[in-house]
């Protein structure tokens, strides 16, 4: 059988998707790719090392990218530059990992005639929902940040070669995920360490901004059902419905962990901060037939206690020795290519 090729999966979703990919599809060969920024931590991948092929190298480079899509039978990308306040700092590295990378692997697929191609996107594109409103995937693209701006460009992008060269892409577009191996910068993750750690918690604004939370693996689990059954040129919406207030959802934790909550910072609201994402996930579920596995209490869980018995993981990427460890172990270049 070809091989798969997943790209950034040495960040967050994508390396629990290629654990999960392992675990339940054995007989898969996959090539991991992976630019290996900040976000992107080569101990994600440690417990399957010897089941996959890693390369290191940028998705914008179409000669690196040539050479893993050459035989391939297809490519699922989770490579992006992802955090929101990054973006609003400095938005160069967006446009060129979301928008150059997706528009270089699009050219590859075109002309290598790879057979399948799934752009990971995101809720974000359709900007903030009204309360009482879900967006479903014909909804207008309304995006609010140089992130979800280089998102929705890349989804265009996608669509735009569907329509002229009959690529086969789709495309999904999940809500906030949370779960093991997600870079502590992010909301979940740096709240469940910062209270492991007694730290204050910073809440943006009034700390009411609602998102819909999806479990990392029943993410893998529906980006597998859109890969395996999901219609060429169709975009599936992944999310659940579980809306939750920022603030509530600390508030969760907090109980949860038996910490106080005089731990809670209010801080000045991020710039253009979008209130509330809501996505109508119906045509996963009746077109594909997925269904949610874990509810957002056992999710929680199961997240507290994963950082809890991984504090060596999560430690060493808050003081930033683990980039240092793997340069040592492997060199600039990764452990496949030595
Ligand atoms: N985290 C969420 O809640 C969420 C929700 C919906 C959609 N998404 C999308 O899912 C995907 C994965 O998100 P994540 O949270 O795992 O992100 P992440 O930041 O944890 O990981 C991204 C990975 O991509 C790699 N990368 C970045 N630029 C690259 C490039 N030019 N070439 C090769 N590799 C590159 C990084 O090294 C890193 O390993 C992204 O496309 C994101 O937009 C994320």
């Amino acid at each position: 059988m070809a091989h798969l090729v997943v790209t950034g999966a040495a960040g967050f979703i994508g390396s629990n998707f290629v654990h999960w990919l392992c675990s339940e599809h054995p007989d898969r060969e996959v090539v991991v790719v992976d630019k290996l920024t900040y976000a992107g931590n080569l101990g994600n991948l440690e417990p399957i090392k010897d089941r996959i092929r890693f390369v290191r190298a940028d998705i914008a480079d179409a000669e690196a990218m040539a050479e893993v899509l050459r035989g391939a039978d297809g490519i699922i990308n989770f490579a992006a530059e992802s955090h929101v306040d990054r973006s609003l700092e400095a938005a160069a590295p967006f446009l060129h990992s979301n928008v150059v990378g997706v528009q270089v692997i699009l050219d590859l697929v075109k002309e290598l005639e790879v057979p399948r191609f799934l752009q990971i996107s995101t809720d974000e594109v359709y900007g903030s929902a009204p309360e009482g409103t879900r967006f479903n995937e014909e909804d207008r693209l309304n995006p609010s940040s140089p992130y979800a701006a280089s998102k929705a460009a890349a989804d265009h992008l996608v669509q735009a070669a569907v329509h002229t060269w009959t690529v086969p892409a789709l495309i999904t577009r999940a809500s906030n995920n949370y779960g093991p191996y997600q870079f502590p910068e992010k909301l979940l993750p740096l709240m469940i360490t910062n209270i492991m750690e007694e730290k204050p918690l910073p809440v943006y604004g009034d700390g009411m901004q609602k998102r819909e939370w999806l479990h990392v693996h029943d993410h893998c689990t529906a980006v597998w059902a859109v890969w395996q059954r999901g219609e060429i040129g169709r975009i599936y919406n992944l999310g659940t419905g579980d809306e939750v207030a920022n603030l509530e959802l600390i508030k969760t934790l907090l109980a949860v962990m038996d910490a106080s909550e005089e731990l809670i910072t209010f801080v000045t609201d991020r710039p253009g901060h979008d209130r509330r994402y809501a996505l109508d996930i119906s045509r996963l579920t009746t077109e594909l037939g997925w269904q949610q596995q874990i509810t957002l209490e056992e999710g929680l869980q199961a997240t507290i206690e994963w950082y809890r018995d991984n504090r060596p993981w999560w430690e060493s990427i808050k003081s930033g020795q683990y980039r240092e460890y793997y340069e040592r172990m492997y060199g600039r270049r990764g452990p496949a290519q030595q």
